[in-house]
């Protein structure tokens, strides 16, 4: 059957499958990327992989991913309806919907975040703010050892808070926490092996016993949670003066009430705050969390930030956007941190939805797409040393910051991440606030900092280390 399918359709070239199981034995589960990218030796930069039954292009380098993503967008912005996302957003919200949905949920939601400076309070100033007390509280630590990881995933969820609920929650708000446990399960078990079985037999395991009935009821406490947000929004709506991203969705609804094509309804927009909470929390505080630790691995580099922060802003006030351009050692150290870390080295998996032409091949309707941005983030043509931890790669001689195109951590093109310029101002405000006040350190000393990451939940995630914040 594949082979005729090779045939008909001249799919990319791929390594031979087996039945049912297709490429996945050949396929590393603790760093599929790597096994990916080692096939591209093989079979080039446009390949076809099968997971299971599941037929899949992989896009491998820079060249290919943005001839795909950015010159032929149209043709590569559609998502895979993976099926356990689609049990928890019940098909509606942006992640994981296509066509007229996806794009006003896509453009409603870049238009509020890109406008909430014009709301009661911007992103920026929300920011700062969540940064005074994610500083006051690493002070109650005294210089003792602690492991970040709760402290700034709650930080980072609580930015979110702000953006749609317009309200931030205290670190030991148990309803706060509560939440927080229960989204961080949800999102695990969608790579956990029971959650990959949901995914291939979706219809088997809906009526069957097991864990995944209590995730079903955590997805469901979480939706209850926001449910009850958006009840209060509407008790205590006021048009002219919309507070938040859920206040700015409900006047659309109503606004466009006559409007039968409209997506501008209750249940896209339970599902689209779900999206920003699970798309928008991990990815950022997992960043923040790396750049800790690559700062205590390279004391130098930490020291050199620091003299350029004191330098340019001082530490009497809080870093505001408007500095990245007088930081540029810092704005490299930052973008070297997302590159050399490859959070989402798969990225999320794209789909045909219709037969697409690419490179001389046919890429069949229903082919899921995966562009291998590991592949472009350590490519040997685009950067000097791709497996080391080097800012050079993002200064010129001078010392000024330097593009490059290659640098695609949110993916590109169409689909490409929805928060990046949310997640861009929380990795500046955050790190360059907390080197305003303390220095970062480890029992160990440098040495003992491993900065090879785990790969789990699709993603490249730092190592746990117990941190020092010693206040400056
Ligand atoms: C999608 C990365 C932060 C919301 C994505 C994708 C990547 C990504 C690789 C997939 C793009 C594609 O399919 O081509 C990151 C990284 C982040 C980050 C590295 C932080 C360092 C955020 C934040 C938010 C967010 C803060 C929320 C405000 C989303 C959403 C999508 C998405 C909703 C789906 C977009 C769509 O399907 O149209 N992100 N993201 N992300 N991200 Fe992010």
């Amino acid at each position: 059957l594949f082979s005729v399918k090779r045939r008909k359709y001249r799919l990319p070239p791929g390594p031979a499958p087996l039945p049912l199981l297709g490429n996945l034995p050949q396929i590393d589960k603790n760093a599929p990327f790597k096994s990916i990218l080692k096939f591209s030796e093989n079979y080039g930069p446009v390949m076809t992989l099968y997971m299971g039954w599941q037929r899949t292009v992989v896009l491998v380098g820079y060249d290919a991913v943005k001839e795909a993503l950015v010159d032929q967008a149209d043709d590569f912005t559609g998502r895979m309806p993976v099926p356990f996302l689609f049990k928890a957003t019940k098909g509606y919200g942006l992640g994981i919907s296509n066509g007229e949905r996806w794009r006003q949920m896509r453009r409603f939601t870049l238009t509020t975040l890109r406008d909430f400076g014009m709301g009661r309070k911007g992103m920026e100033e929300w920011i700062q703010e969540v940064s005074e007390h994610l500083r006051a509280h690493l002070r109650t630590f005294k210089g003792k050892p602690f492991d970040p990881q709760f402290v700034l995933s709650s930080t980072v969820s609580n930015v979110i808070c702000c953006l749609v609920f317009g309200e931030r929650f205290a670190f030991e708000d148990k309803q706060f926490l509560h939440l927080l446990t229960i989204m961080s399960k949800i999102l695990r078990f969608n790579s956990s092996p029971l959650g990959q079985m949901y995914n291939i037999f979706p219809w088997l395991m809906e009526h069957l016993p097991g864990y995944h009935q209590t995730i079903f009821g955590y997805i469901k406490e979480a939706r209850d949670f926001i449910e009850r947000k958006i009840q209060e929004h509407k008790e205590t709506l006021d048009p002219s003066s919309p507070r938040d991203y859920i206040d700015c969705f409900l006047i659309r609804i109503n606004q466009e009430k006559d409007n039968l094509s409209s997506e501008f309804n209750y249940d896209n927009l339970v599902s689209t705050v779900l999206n920003l909470f699970f798309a928008g929390t991990e990815t950022t505080s997992s960043t923040l969390r790396y750049a800790l630790t690559v700062l205590i691995k390279y004391p130098k580099i930490q020291e050199k930030m620091q003299q350029e922060i004191d330098t340019v802003i001082g530490k009497d006030r809080c870093p505001r956007m408007d500095d990245r351009k007088s930081l540029p050692f810092s704005d490299a150290v930052i973008h070297e941190v997302q590159r050399f870390l490859d959070i989402a080295p798969l990225s999320l998996p794209h789909y045909a939805l219709n037969d697409i032409s690419f490179r001389g091949y046919t890429i069949p309707k229903d082919t899921v797409i995966i562009p291998l941005l590991h592949s472009v983030l350590k490519e040997e043509k685009q950067w000097a040393t791709p497996r080391f931890f080097n800012p050079q790669h993002f200064l010129d001689h001078n010392g000024n910051f330097k593009k490059n195109p290659a640098f695609m951590p949110f993916s590109a093109g169409k689909r490409a991440c929805v928060g990046e310029s949310l997640a861009r101002m929380e990795l500046f405000i955050f790190l360059v606030s907390l080197l305003q006040d303390f220095t970062f350190s480890c029992d160990g000393g440098p040495d003992s900092v491993d900065l090879e990451p785990e790969y789990s939940s699709f993603a490249n995630l730092p190592r746990s280390h117990q941190i020092i914040a010693t206040a400056r």
